[in-house]
């Protein structure tokens, strides 16, 4: 999630009685911040954002002792669409304040709580709490939101103010939310109209002894405050000034820096110092949380996008392996094994799922197993990435702790997750070299090292071709090996049966297999059905260029289904066998294979031809 923490950048401070703007002060930028997301509407606010609402009414304004602050500078992610941002100051503190996006966009609400620091739930009490209150609150807690108000508004005139309605209210949120465990939760009625206990106690509820809203804002302690913790920027560009000078650009996501002090660039771990600082076109000697810099380095050290710059003497962790809570967000369900992309920070990477802990139950805080996740599910996994990451715990920093997982295929985001902990050090497992190699290997056996991978329906005739191809290649004298499905599954991947994360475990294997043998110099034959792109194209990226040689072996269902060799079609229409393919499990055709055979019009020994051609 590019934008996690990131809604401090950027802000133009508006003076509301002159109406001039006024440049943020260093003191002002050094300010804590407190970043609020606004949950729930009223009925009477449908027109207005809830910050209008509660802070920026006629009856607010009058009283304000802050200024505001307008938002220049939407934060540059595809993941945030209209999300407004609101910000003012008081004499303790800065204020982000966000509207929660709508209920259904689950995906911009954990965008949004993700950097939030405090959740305020309108409960609407001539309704109560709705659905739409637990919905916020299970993403509150999901997210890590230390602190959460209970914001009930009385319908002048219909509950005016009464005590027993507000503590019946309490009582229910608390009984229903139970498994959720906020560790800290204040409870204000306030009145809509006229602002009532919004930004100072009014009379109207005098059995209410707490503080009004925003004195309660103003006083709460930022347990969390990542602020004051460790310097952290991600970088973002890298533009060479001139031929000694880059300028390193970025988003300040914890602490802050100042010219001259030693920062260290992960995940390569080189040290040097900062030689100067611009935040727009002004020069600056410190930077804070939010703040985005354009920066140059005292050595010219290698950097790009995606790197970590952080404080020298407090380093974070680097790992390609975790622990993780996941809320899963998309309609095809998440399948252990399967290639997804994650961006944590502004890097990207290529990870799997390389096991489910257990589910959890939102409702009841409940573990459950599963094999698969589907929409709006939550659940522990074990994350595997295909490089090492810069990284901290969620709790101790949201933006270097949070990530998004995204469809290979489709860049969709399906996911959202916060990393716990490592489960190994990247540093801990090296590469052995070794001083024999693939192309040593292969040159003895006088053949270049293929895999020729053949997909296509049971019974599509894969087998058979591949058996005729391995023959002929055996009679050429090349070195060789056919891997195929029923054969495989009474060994190696035994433990393995047809549902969609079996399978996708299945062809992992196999293409690991695969690699292995193509390493030791063979021309391997893989024969399995390997139904999914998604698990093909992961096969292929494993082998370099023209190394992997995919064959669809397009036999039309119905003549499959003619042949049925096995009987395995007969039994699957009467229902006796579950999760078969092109009968209860889908079978995604390649769209650009090497080879393309249509069995039904060529006699057998000629279909091998053109795969024969490429190996050559
Ligand atoms: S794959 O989908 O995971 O690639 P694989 O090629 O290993 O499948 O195994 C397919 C073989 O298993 C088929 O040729 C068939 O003999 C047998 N089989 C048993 N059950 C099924 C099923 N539900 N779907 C497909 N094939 C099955």
């Amino acid at each position: 999630m590019e934008n996690l923490g990131e809604a401090g950048g950027g802000f133009l401070i508006i003076n509301l009685q002159t109406g001039k703007m006024v440049v943020s002060t260093d003191s002002q930028r050094s300010k804590e911040t407190l970043r609020v997301i606004i949950c729930g509407r009223v009925e009477g606010s449908r027109r207005m954002s809830n910050y209008h609402f509660l802070f920026d009414s006629k009856a607010a304004l009058d009283k304000l002792p802050f200024s505001i602050e307008k938002n220049t500078d939407q934060p540059d992610s595809s993941t945030i669409s209209d999300t407004a941002y609101h910000c003012f100051l008081t004499e303790k503190r800065r204020y982000i304040v966000t509207d929660a996006p709508d209920y259904e966009c689950t995906q911009d609400l954990v965008t949004v709580a993700s950097a939030a620091h405090l959740a305020v739930i309108f409960i609407d009490a001539s309704k109560g709490i709705c659905s739409e209150t637990l919905h916020y609150s299970r993403i509150a807690a999901l997210m890590g939101i230390q602190h959460l108000v209970l914001v009930i508004i009385n319908k002048m005139g219909r509950v005016s103010y009464d005590e027993a309605t507000f503590n019946t209210m309490v009582s229910d949120f608390l009984a229903l939310t139970s498994s959720l465990e906020f560790p800290n939760l204040q409870a204000i009625p306030i009145s809509c109209k006229e602002s009532d206990n919004v930004l100072s106690i009014n009379n109207n509820a005098s059995w209410y002894k707490g503080p009004s809203l925003l004195d309660y804002l103003d006083t709460i302690n930022i347990s969390d405050n990542y602020e004051r913790s460790a310097f952290r920027m991600q970088v973002r560009s890298v533009n060479q000034l001139d031929k000694h000078t880059r300028e390193i650009g970025g988003q300040i996501i914890a602490g802050f820096i100042r010219t001259a002090e030693t920062i260290r660039i992960l995940p390569a771990g080189k040290q040097t110092y900062v030689k100067g600082m611009l935040i727009g076109l002004d020069e600056v000697d410190t930077a804070y949380t939010g703040d985005r810099v354009a920066l140059t380095l005292v050595d010219e050290v290698n950097v790009t996008r995606g790197d970590v710059l952080v404080a020298a003497d407090r380093p974070p962790e680097i790992a390609d392996q975790f622990e993780a809570n996941l809320l899963w967000m998309n309609k095809h369900s998440l399948v252990p094994g399967r290639q997804y992309l994650m961006k944590l920070a502004c890097k990207e990477v290529t990870a799997i799922v390389t096991h489910i802990k257990y589910q959890k139950d939102m409702d009841t805080g409940a573990h459950l197993a599963a094999n698969t996740l589907e929409l709006n599910e939550t659940a522990r996994v074990n994350l595997s990435t295909s490089a090492p990451l810069v990284f901290e715990r969620y709790g101790a920093n949201r933006a270097l702790g949070s990530f998004i997982v995204l469809d290979k295929l489709t860049q969709e985001t399906v996911g959202v997750g916060m990393i716990d902990f490592a489960l190994r050090r990247a540093s801990n497992i090296h590469w052995q070299a070794l001083e024999l190699n693939k192309a040593a290997r292969a040159e003895k056996k006088h053949q270049s090292p293929k895999c020729v991978w053949f997909t296509g329906l049971s019974g599509s005739g894969k087998s058979t071709i591949a058996n005729l191809l391995e023959k002929r290649l055996h009679q050429e004298n090349k070195h060789t090996y056919l891997l195929d499905g029923d054969n495989v599954r009474h060994g190696l991947n035994r433990d393995l049966g047809f549902t969609e994360a079996d399978r996708v475990e299945n062809i992992r294997r196999i293409a690991e297999v695969a690699k292995l043998m193509v390493d030791a110099g063979l021309i391997v034959l893989v024969s399995f059905i390997s139904p999914f792109r998604s698990e093909r194209r992961m096969a292929r990226e494993l082998f370099v260029e023209g190394e992997f040689i995919e064959v669809f072996v397009d036999t039309a269902l119905d003549e499959c289904e003619r042949r049925d060799v096995k009987g395995l079609y007969a039994k699957a229409r009467k229902g006796d066998l579950k999760n078969f393919t092109g009968i209860d499990s889908p079978y995604e055709s390649p769209e650009s294979p090497e080879v393309h055979i249509q069995t039904t019009d060529l006699p057998l020994e000629n279909v091998i031809d053109p795969i024969l051609k490429l190996l050559k």
